[in-house]
């Protein structure tokens, strides 16, 4: 008897709420035991209480076994100023992204991204990938560390500490806007650790470090001193790096050249994007994000405002990322069995949603996985 859990629910709004829905058929159906505690998120919360991500979702998060994200909508900083309800406005709130400040609240700082083609998909770009993505997940450039308008005392200390910065020093405040990169060794090092614990764990050979450490020197030099020391405590394993422009094209031209890709935030964002695309797309993207203690796992679209309610997205992605909780909770058969019945409705080829090609609606991919357990 497995014991009964308790995981958070955080459909989100837009799709988010048809894929998770398509996600617990197919929980239950595995016999899944659990209690879920719903969790709120997502634009309306912004637009009516002027927070995306209420006290009380980060109160149930710190309270479960794990949580499953559905997805949300985000908007530029002047279109959320614009929908806020009225009694909320020019009440100084700025908008920031609630997936973020999750990550950075529970300290989730591993994004890991698995991304299989499944044989028989005919969105896959290429049959047999079989990569892994592990993303830093709370600092580099989404730090949240941000200047616009400049204050002049920021000002003031790049006009002095940086030559390359004259330039600009005659510019006022609104005149430039400044995004940190912040990379901090404990960082770098427990994300470049989980990936090579990662590859000794499950076989793989090679580790792969994707940077811009010869342009940006200061934090992916950093971050690339961290990879080389690490890289050389695991000698079983393969080590090397590539920068994220070249990487791009290498991963399209000869995507069986990589095993595991390990990378600071923004890179592994991009790249695991790209890396999603090539099996299947974004209805198949699937990501967990990983902390001490708690762990969130989600699709790695977003909330897909056109197809919003309309029953016609992929579920398969959220349905993979609840195969990576049961997994990450040691229910290890019951996520091999979701997996099976994944790659055998894919290969079978019968209900296919409209993005491999086919009509089925959400709940029928759902359904016909359930049934093939
Ligand atoms: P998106 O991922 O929501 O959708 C882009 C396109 O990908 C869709 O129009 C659709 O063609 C396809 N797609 C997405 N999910 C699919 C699925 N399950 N099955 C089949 N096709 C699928 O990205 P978009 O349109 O750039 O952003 C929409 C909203 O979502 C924005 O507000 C954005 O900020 C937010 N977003 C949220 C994320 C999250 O919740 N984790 C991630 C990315 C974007
Ligand atoms: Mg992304």
């Amino acid at each position: 008897m497995s014991r009964n859990y308790r995981i958070g629910w955080l459909p989100g709004d837009g799709i988010g709420w048809e894929v998770c829905d398509a996600a617990r058929i197919v929980l239950d159906a595995v016999g899944f035991s659990a209690e879920y505690v719903h969790g709120d998120i997502g634009w309306d919360y912004w637009c009516s209480e002027g927070d995306a991500l209420p006290q009380r979702t980060i109160d149930v998060l710190h309270n479960v076994d794990a949580a499953m994200f559905g997805a949300i909508t985000s908007k530029p900083v002047k279109a959320a100023e614009e929908e806020l309800e009225a009694k909320l406005k020019c009440k100084g709130l700025v908008y920031r992204s609630p997936i973020v400040r999750m990550r950075q609240l529970l300290d989730l700082y591993i994004c890991l991204r698995p991304i299989r083609a499944y044989p028989g998909n005919p969105a896959n770009y290429k049959e047999g990938i079989n990569l892994v993505v592990f993303r830093e997940n709370t600092e580099d450039l989404y730090a949240g560390v941000e200047f616009f308008p400049v204050p002049q005392a920021v000002s003031d200390v790049l006009a002095v500490s940086s030559k390359n910065f004259a330039p600009f020093a005659q510019l006022s405040g609104d005149d430039y806007a400044i995004s940190c990169k912040i990379n901090t060794r404990k960082g770098s090092e427990r994300i470049v650790r989980a990936a090579f614990d990662y590859a000794v764990k499950h076989g793989r050979k090679k580790v792969t470090c994707v940077d811009k450490a010869n342009v940006v020197r200061a934090t992916d030099g950093l971050f690339l001193e961290i990879f080389r020391t690490v890289a050389s405590e695991y000698p079983s394993i393969q080590a090397d790096n590539a920068n994220i422009d070249a990487i791009t094209m290498w991963l399209l031209k000869n995507p069986f050249n990589y095993d595991v890709l390990v990378a600071p935030n923004l890179y592994g964002d991009i790249v695991s994007d790209l890396c999603a695309q090539m099996v299947g797309g974004l209805g198949f993207g699937c990501s967990g994000n990983i902390g001490a203690k708690v762990a969130v796992f989600e699709p790695t679209h977003g909330s897909a405002p056109k197809y919003s309610g309309q029953q016609k997205v992929n579920p398969i992605a959220t349905i993979l990322a609840a195969k990576m909780m049961l997994e990450w909770l040691g229910e290890t058969q019951k996520a091999a069995a979701v997996e099976g019945a994944v790659a055998r409705i894919i290969a079978e080829g019968k209900v296919r949603t409209y993005d491999m090609g086919g009509t089925a609606t959400t709940q029928q991919m759902a359904s016909a996985i359930a049934s093939a357990l």
